[in-house]
């Protein structure tokens, strides 16, 4: 299929509605989001959001997230819990996805199923206008081939689904960089899924104890399922294996550097993620660094595009310097964990 690429920003009303007439006639188009790319589709069109699973090679059983453009949900929910209200005065819009009991409206293909639904009402122009224009809900999951690093930049969506969507639009770097928190309120309290730019801190702030479900810290048992089913699949993942070292900094560069010796002599490549603080640290010549330590948001930003970077300098085996779990550390460390499959060193 031949795949429209329009660099755009949000001033561009012609192409937005062009955009916008493709999702209400049932097609697919990628669009920016201030989290990562999204691939969207009509929401309440079932054969619609068929082919976002289609194009995105997505399994069947990974519900995805609905993108409003205005306040009023009701015709997408059974009801608002109170926490969720808070939450969606305090954070709305911007990056934090609320679930919530899904009304009829809402087809069980965009649920995988599940009863409930997840909203998130996008803080970027282009995805705000060109849901206003299509007046429908649109579903979109990050805009990446299944297991891949999400988009970040309109040039990763167009390396994943160049020819397999009706068109992509966009043009800026997602300034956030991870996707959204997501956050369960169907049962009363607030349960983290998946961490985001919008911290536990920051909610515990306005609405008092948040949880964090297991899944997000651990790997979990082959008999267990999470509550997202999103969080069992091996994701963000960049073709060599990924080995995390934690523990005392200090520590951690020499463990890297006396790997990349060991590997040195073996003919293996070793790709290094590092930091500005720490990077010239390193022995070996294949490091990316994410950023300075003392600007977390700015490697939250970067760590996608820096762990598709090393599939194109072509490494055989990556080690990544760990980080906290305080703030968006959290969400880094949550990503990180993800590529590397739960592959962690402690030294
Ligand atoms: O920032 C974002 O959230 C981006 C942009 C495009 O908005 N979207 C995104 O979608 O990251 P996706 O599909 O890549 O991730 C959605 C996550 C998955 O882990 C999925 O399992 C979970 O949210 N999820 C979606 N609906 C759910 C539901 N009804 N119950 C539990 N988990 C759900
Ligand atoms: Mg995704």
């Amino acid at each position: 299929m031949e795949t429209k690429v329009y660099y755009i920003d949000e001033k561009d009303d012609k192409k937005i509605k062009e955009a916008s007439r493709i999702i209400k006639a049932g097609g697919t188009v990628v669009f920016p989001t201030e989290t990562v790319y999204g691939l969207g589709a009509n929401a309440l069109d079932e054969d619609a959001c068929k082919k976002i699973f289609l194009a995105k090679g997505r399994p069947q059983d990974n519900p995805l997230i609905v993108h409003v453009a205005d306040f009023d949900i009701s015709k997408y929910v059974k009801y608002i819990p109170e926490k969720a209200k808070i939450l969606m005065e305090n954070f709305w819009p911007g990056p934090l996805t609320i679930i919530m009991p899904k009304s009829d409206t809402i087809p069980y293909m965009v649920t995988a199923g599940l009863e409930n639904v997840a909203i998130r009402m996008p803080l970027n122009k282009i995805a705000r206008k060109l849901i206003s224009y299509s007046g429908v809900p649109i579903a979109a999951p990050s805009a990446n081939i299944s297991g891949r690093p999400s988009p970040t930049t309109i040039e990763h969506c167009i390396e994943d689904l160049n020819g397999k969507v009706d068109m992509i639009i966009g043009g800026e770097k997602c300034e956030v960089g991870l996707e959204s928190t997501v956050v369960d309120v169907s049962d009363g309290e607030v349960i983290i899924l998946r961490p985001g730019a919008i911290t536990k801190e920051m909610m515990e702030e306005v609405i008092g104890n948040v949880f964090i479900d297991p899944a997000v810290l651990d790997k979990l048992k082959d008999d267990e399922k999470p509550r997202a089913p999103g969080m069992k699949y091996r994701h963000y993942a960049p073709s060599a294996p990924l080995t995390i070292v934690c523990g005392d900094i200090n520590r951690v560069i020499e463990y890297i550097n006396s790997k990349t010796l060991e590997n040195n002599m073996k003919g293996i490549k070793t790709g290094i993620l590092a930091t500005d603080e720490t990077v010239n640290e390193y022995k070996g010549s294949l490091k990316i660094s994410l950023g300075s330590r003392k600007k977390p948001g700015i490697i939250a930003a970067n760590l996608f595009d820096c762990l598709r970077e090393f599939d194109k300098i072509d490494v055989d085996i990556i080690y990544a310097e760990g980080f906290g779990e305080e703030g968006i550390n959290l969400a880094i460390m949550n990503r990180l964990k993800k590529a590397a499959g739960y592959n962690i060193v402690k030294v």
